[in-house]
């Protein structure tokens, strides 16, 4: 018998990255406050929790929520504040070595590779290829699905169903692993039981609601 979890047969895991892995959903709020605060508009990690696990541009737009949904601005003057904040982004992120990745986050994907579980990305960002190399995670996982591949972000479960399809896994057969709300319901839309950590557990979004990710391997 494999690895059952709430009745059902789990062969992969597919995990978020940011602030699932590591802990760049900081980075990811300190470069919006920055926006932010140039835009005029009220921002903190409380707001910015609404930002997890969506795209760079849905999280703009929800930015701009605060200034009345802002209709001034075109497309292009978007386009030009969303790339400013990336590249803010990319500047925490040039910070990143190897060091950075918790022994938790390593025990636990070894233990989970141990048991013979295949192990996936399914993240909304546009920078996981980046991240997983500073970091020296990408050797750990079978498929990547990122925010490149896909059309639509989390609440949309795309990028989790594209994850367990370059697994050859049925969602059924797979758990995911988020922080973020609409990643839980993403998962939830996929037919993926959903397993939380941080403010999505705080929330108790998840199938089951973890206070450390090493709890998993528990389950
Ligand atoms: C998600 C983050 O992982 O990626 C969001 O939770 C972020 O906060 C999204 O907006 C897109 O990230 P990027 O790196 O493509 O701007
Ligand atoms: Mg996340």
């Amino acid at each position: 018998m494999g690895w059952i979890v709430l009745g059902r047969e789990i062969q992969g895991v597919i995990f978020d990255l940011d602030g699932v892995l590591c802990s760049t959903d900081e980075f990811h709020y300190l470069a919006w406050k920055a926006t932010a605060d140039e835009l005029g508009v009220p921002f903190d990690r409380d707001s910015n929790n609404r930002l997890r696990g969506v795209s760079r541009m849905e999280s703009l737009e929800l930015i701009l929520e605060g200034r009345g949904g802002d209709t001034s601005l075109s497309l292009a003057e978007k386009l030009h504040i969303a790339d400013e904040k990336n590249a803010r982004y990319r500047d925490s992120l040039s910070s990143l070595t190897p060091d950075d990745t918790s022994i938790e986050v390593v025990a636990t994907l070894n233990a989970l590779r141990t048991r013979g579980l295949k192990l996936a990305i399914g993240s909304s960002s546009k920078n996981t290829p980046l991240i997983l190399e500073r970091l020296a995670l990408t050797p750990y996982f079978d498929a990547i699905a990122d925010g490149n591949m896909i059309q639509r972000s989390k609440p949309d479960p795309e990028v989790f169903t594209l994850a367990a399809a370059k697994l050859g896994l049925s969602p059924m057969n797979c758990l995911v692993v988020e922080d973020a709300v609409s990643g839980a319901e993403a998962a939830h839309a996929g037919g993926f039981l959903a397993v939380c950590v941080g403010d999505a557990a705080t929330k108790q979004a998840g199938d089951v609601n973890l206070t450390t990710l090493s709890g998993i391997v528990e389950l």
